[in-house]
């Protein structure tokens, strides 16, 4: 089939270049020229385990990009892949999916025949039926329903791990009302659904929205509810891990997403929770829970803090901060934990160094002015304290670097250095 997505962020590119893999002619359109000529050289715009091989593979053949919109009027499925960033408010900011779907709805309405429209954005319920449609009519002067149809096919995709997780899904959920919709979008998968057995949701549009953030809203509880249990099992000096592996074999429970400590960030559960919490608001339901579950999360680097504070006084102290990225495998700063944390710190008066193998030069423009270390070992030589907040593998590797600290004070938020003799160690919820 021939495919085009609009927008060439993480998660256009890696559904571009996947789709190619499973045998489609796939363009990709964004305004960045850069990312278009990388595209076209077989290199992709983005760091994603797995990307650099599907696009050295297509790029330039199967897969191509350009600036140009029209080339979507040739395509049998259009998706929408643009940003839905977080407005002051909390809510979604559809400034930028909605001036793309104008542009796309112009050169659609020079189409022999119209494509199916997909939006792959995460957008709050009735966003699609809203805006969206609305949008691409009015600029098409065409009619959604007769002369053209639109889908919602969210996305499940983790950063670090976007390929694998598009190619081995636990699901793939497609929205509409419209039975050739369906099978446009069943023709398009098929090869993916043959080869994996994964299960197809055919549902509503409003729905598939609503999924999106389900999805979502239910992970960062689950964290937020594992973080709360763990931080009552750290005051009876219980091991919240071994908690966590017994209720995590009740298959009701099941054992992902149960590792408790600093809290979750990115550009996707705080984004999500809050957009939900917001779009609740609006229709005068106050969603109290998942309120709860965002004050659990804003609270854990404070508690990390508080655990640093029984043990040592850091102001004017060299202090370690371990990890920048909001999770390992990835160099995205977004909503990290390690920005409170580091906040925490200086409000303390200390002399933070950051480490992290890959984030530091992002955590550069939040935080100029700190010190970054090019190693861990530089990082604690001379600290009064380490602070753990990514779940980095080579921070559980840390042993003999440990005694060039002043005093070797490690406050651990992702239980992942192995704690020794001659440190004095201390697990957030352990
Ligand atoms: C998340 C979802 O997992 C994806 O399914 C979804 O598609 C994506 O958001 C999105 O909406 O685009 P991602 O943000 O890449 O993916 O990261 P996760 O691996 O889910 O981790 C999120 C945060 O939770 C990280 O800060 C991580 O450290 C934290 N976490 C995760 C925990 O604190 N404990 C856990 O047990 C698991």
């Amino acid at each position: 089939m021939k495919v085009s997505v609009i927008g060439s962020g993480y998660v256009g590119t890696t559904l571009a270049a996947c789709l190619a893999d499973l045998g489609h002619e796939v363009t990709n359109v964004d305004i960045d020229e850069d990312a278009v000529a990388a595209i076209e050289d077989g290199v992709a715009p983005i760091h994603e385990r797995g990307l650099d091989e599907l696009v050295a593979e297509y790029g330039g053949t199967r897969l191509r990009a350009t600036t140009d919109y029209a080339t979507a009027s040739k395509a049998n499925i259009v998706f929408i892949a643009l940003p839905t960033p977080t407005d002051e408010r909390g809510r979604i900011d559809t400034s930028i999916i909605t001036a793309g779907t104008e542009q796309l709805g112009e050169v659609l309405g020079e189409a022999e025949e119209m494509p199916l429209v997909v939006v792959k954005s995460t957008v709050t319920p009735g966003t699609t039926e809203r805006e969206l449609i609305p949008a691409l009519e009015e600029t098409s002067g065409a009619t959604a329903g007769e002369e053209f149809d639109v889908a919602v096919n969210p996305e499940f995709l983790r950063e670090g791990s976007a390929v694998s997780d598009f190619l081995h899904p636990d699901k793939v959920v497609f929205g509409a009302t419209a039975d050739r919709a369906f099978e446009t979008l069943d023709e398009l998968y098929d090869p993916l659904v043959a080869q994996t057995d994964t299960t197809v949701v055919r549902t509503g549009v409003r729905e598939a929205e609503m999924i999106k953030y389900a999805n979502n809203a239910f992970l960062a509880s689950k964290i937020s509810l594992i973080n709360e249990l763990g931080n009552i099992c750290k005051e009876f000096g219980v091991d919240a891990y071994e908690v966590a592996d017994a209720i995590g074999l009740d298959e009701r429970i099941g054992s992902q997403f149960l590792r408790s400590g600093v809290g979750w960030g990115g550009s996707c559960f705080p984004k999500d929770v809050a957009a939900l919490i917001a779009a609740a608001r609006e229709t005068g339901y106050e969603p109290e829970l998942l309120e709860a579950v965002v004050g659990v999360n804003d609270r854990q680097p404070e508690r990390l803090l508080s655990l640093l504070d029984d043990h040592v006084d850091v102001e004017g102290e060299r202090v370690a901060v371990l990890g920048l990225a909001f999770k390992s495998g990835t160099d995205d700063v977004r909503s990290s934990r390690a920005i409170p944390t580091i906040e925490g710190l200086l409000n303390r008066g200390a002399d933070v160094v950051g480490y992290d193998p890959v984030a530091a030069e992002n955590m550069r423009a939040q935080f100029p002015d700190i010190e970054y270390a090019e190693s861990a070992a530089d990082a604690l030589d001379g600290a009064i304290a380490a602070v753990v907040v990514t779940d980095w593998d080579e921070f559980a590797a840390l042993d003999g670097e440990f005694d060039a600290m002043k005093r070797p004070v490690v406050v651990d938020g992702r239980r992942i250095v192995e704690p020794r003799d001659g440190i004095e160690y201390e697990g957030l919820t352990w």
